[in-house]
């Protein structure tokens, strides 16, 4: 889908030759006048609309217009969320007609906004085809954003378009099923994003993973008929001496739990247990579009978690590349299993931070559903930018306990920690485990269990936690620059 920026006045949009025209009302609307100011008012006076959020009103070929489908969308109080969905709403009226040119005229240039409407046409556009060639993609080709002044709008349309992409790029990756988003697949999508000029790929396979001491990736992956990739990105948007950002995806293809196997229904959904890996494609597409001055590295290790005889077993010690070594109590614990591994890789880059995106836990959809992504972290700078970048980019998340007190079911008689405690806080216990390979370098970890697809009917990838991700990562630009002598590593 092609975007694109144009100062657009009610006057204008009122003479404007396109498929649809979408035009945002607020509660505060100022009175204009014209054609489309008269033409809402009526809507308005015979009580076919009002400008509250969630109220949509669909003409087809309004007379004295040039469009072929005018849509009123009421915004309420005029909030992020508000134009949100007032955007998804007359989007999805539109869908289904024959619509490629669409316009959204916007109230005002105002940052947060405008990505927040694109993001949501974009999303409410998206059709998925990549194995359902029955499906019919997306007729709506271009979307104009009509803002009083275009120019104001410039930087934040640089975002937008940089946000939608990489949201795209993440929830493609997530809906593929598993037999089509293979380790290796994932890896050479990873391969090809280093057509951007800033942007590099490396991947490790077994051997070098074995040599490396990464014996808890490993033990996960050793069952699957799958090979394993370790994949390395590298975003390098500004001087070698200034720290990176690593990010840290959890790349399970697929998530039977292993010899603690998943039970039936349902078990198809567990092909989304690589949207952390996901969302760090995504992140880096952005990224390459957006060329923000960061440097920023991005860590997946994916592989399958299958059941056979050559798997883990309740009860096995594997020994991590930080050399603790880990008694496996449940095979459907994998994930810290692969992320520990990788946070101890994260340590040469002496990062400035390190954010792993997982979907770690059952236990975080309990306790947060499917609106905030559970944040944990370290770092009390970290953890307030991660949640103001949530907040900033609609994409929020929600800071969680790391008492030490959690670790203690951790304990384990047969190795220095057990990969689960009891079923109580398994969300907390998760990240109390990962944090053990985190201890040099500020740390953070989202658990996107909840937030990264949806089940039921609209079952799908949201391409979460992109938006958040971004937005934080554009926040660093211009942050003091750490020189690698000043930047001290605890050994
Ligand atoms: N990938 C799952 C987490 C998950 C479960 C995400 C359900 C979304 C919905 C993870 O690997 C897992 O299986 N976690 C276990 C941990 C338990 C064995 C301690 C879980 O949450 O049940
Ligand atoms: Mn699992
Ligand atoms: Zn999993």
């Amino acid at each position: 889908m092609n975007l694109e920026l144009q100062t657009l006045t009610w006057a204008q949009a009122a003479s404007l030759q396109t498929d649809a025209l979408i035009v945002l009302v607020s509660q505060k609307q100022d009175k204009t006048t014209g054609l489309l100011a008269t033409m809402l008012a009526q809507a308005e006076k015979s009580g076919d609309f009002d400008s509250a959020a969630g109220q949509c009103m669909l003409w087809w070929k309004p007379p004295g217009l040039k469009t072929q489908r005018l849509v009123f969308a009421g915004t309420g109080q005029g909030r992020a969320q508000d134009v949100r969905q007032a955007v998804t709403l007359a989007v999805q009226s539109i869908k289904k007609s024959k619509s490629a040119k669409v316009s959204i005229c916007l109230q005002d240039s105002h940052t947060p906004h405008l990505v927040v409407a694109a993001q949501a046409a974009a999303d409410a556009a998206y059709v998925y085809t990549a194995t359902k060639p029955s499906a019919k993609a997306s007729l709506i080709s271009k979307v104009t954003l009509g803002v009083p002044d275009a120019k104001l709008a410039e930087p934040a349309f640089a975002m937008a378009c940089a946000q939608v992409a990489g949201v795209a790029l993440a929830r493609e990756w997530g809906n593929r099923p598993a037999n089509h988003a293979t380790p290796d697949l994932l890896a050479q999508a990873a391969k090809a994003l280093s057509k951007h000029p800033k942007v590099s790929c490396e991947v490790l396979g077994l051997k070098e993973v074995l040599r490396l001491g990464m014996g808890s990736f490993a033990a996960v992956a050793q069952a699957s008929a799958e090979p394993l990739r370790f994949i390395v990105l590298h975003y390098k948007g500004a001087a070698a001496s200034q720290a990176p950002v690593v990010l840290v995806g959890k790349g399970i293809t697929f998530d039977t739990g292993g010899i603690s196997l998943k039970p039936g229904p349902g078990m198809d959904e567990m092909k989304f247990d690589m949207c952390g890996a996901a969302s760090v494609l995504g992140t880096f597409e952005a990224l390459a579009h957006l060329k923000p001055a960061i440097n920023v590295v991005g860590l997946i290790p994916a592989c399958e978690n299958m059941p056979g005889g050559k798997a883990l077993k309740p009860g096995d010690v594997v020994t991590s590349m930080s050399g603790q070594t880990i008694e496996i109590l449940n095979t459907d614990a994998e994930g810290r299993l692969v992320l520990c591994d990788a946070l101890t890789y994260a340590k040469r880059f002496k990062p400035s931070a390190v954010i792993d995106i997982a979907t770690l836990t059952g236990a975080c959809v309990i306790a947060l559903g499917h609106l905030r992504s559970g944040l944990y972290a370290t770092d009390e700078t970290l953890a307030s930018q991660l949640l103001a970048a949530g907040e900033r980019s609609l994409d929020l998340c929600w800071r969680m306990p790391l008492d030490d007190e959690y670790a203690e079911g951790l304990k384990s008689n047969f190795a220095d920690v057990a990969n689960v405690a009891d079923r109580a806080a398994g969300s907390v216990t998760a990240a109390k485990f990962l944090q053990r390979f985190a201890k040099d370098f500020p740390w953070a970890h989202l658990d996107i269990a909840g937030t990264a697809w949806k089940s039921g009917a609209a079952k799908g990838a949201t391409g979460r936690p992109v938006p958040a991700l971004l937005a934080y990562l554009v926040g660093q630009v211009g942050k003091p620059a750490t020189t690698a002598s000043s930047r001290r590593v605890k050994k």
